[in-house]
């Protein structure tokens, strides 16, 4: 089973391509309905994405990282900026100015979050934990994506950084 921090750097590389996608439509200037086969899939990968994080990935930094405490905090903020420009999309007509521009908000928060995550969280983890464990975790993470898929069952709430860390018993 693959490595969970080769997983979470796979999946980063989708979301850059996918919004490169999107730059070739608005060249294009594509209708809506392309915009939206494109930027649907994308925003609930997006949101996936986060949650399996939130559930898989950072309870383990958070105990084994060397920086696990400070690392998750801005991970958690990180994510619920890019939940607050996925729901202005959704509230915005798909191609629409204003679409764009949150569209645009929630690249630019993703690309700084994976920025911050390749730079810091994953590069501890991979130090911290052992081969074994990141590819056991690697099948979990495997596993809430087939649990959810297509956001069946996901809670894409924003959360609260002080209450996860308690949950978590940092
Ligand atoms: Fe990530
Ligand atoms: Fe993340």
């Amino acid at each position: 089973m693959p490595d969970l921090c080769d997983l979470i750097l796979d999946e980063h590389e989708g979301f850059r391509r996918r919004f490169a996608e999107l730059d070739s439509l608005r060249a294009a200037a594509a209708a809506p309905e392309r915009l939206a086969r494109v930027w649907g899939p994308l925003a609930e990968q997006l949101e996936l994405h986060a949650s399996a994080e939130e559930s898989v990935f950072y309870p383990h930094l958070l105990q084994e990282g060397k920086r696990g405490e400070d690392e998750t905090t801005d991970a958690i903020n990180d994510h619920n900026d890019i939940r607050d420009a996925i729901r202005q999309a959704a509230s915005e007509d798909t191609g629409a100015a204003r679409w764009w521009e949150a569209v645009a908000s929630a690249r630019a928060a993703n690309s700084d979050h994976m920025a911050e995550e390749e730079r810091e969280a994953i590069p501890d983890f991979r130090v911290s934990a052992p081969d074994a464990e990141r590819e056991a975790l690697g099948a979990a993470f495997v596993a809430y994506h087939d649990e959810h898929a297509g956001g069946r069952g996901l809670d894409t709430a924003n959360k609260d950084t002080d209450a996860y860390l308690a949950r978590h018993d940092a």
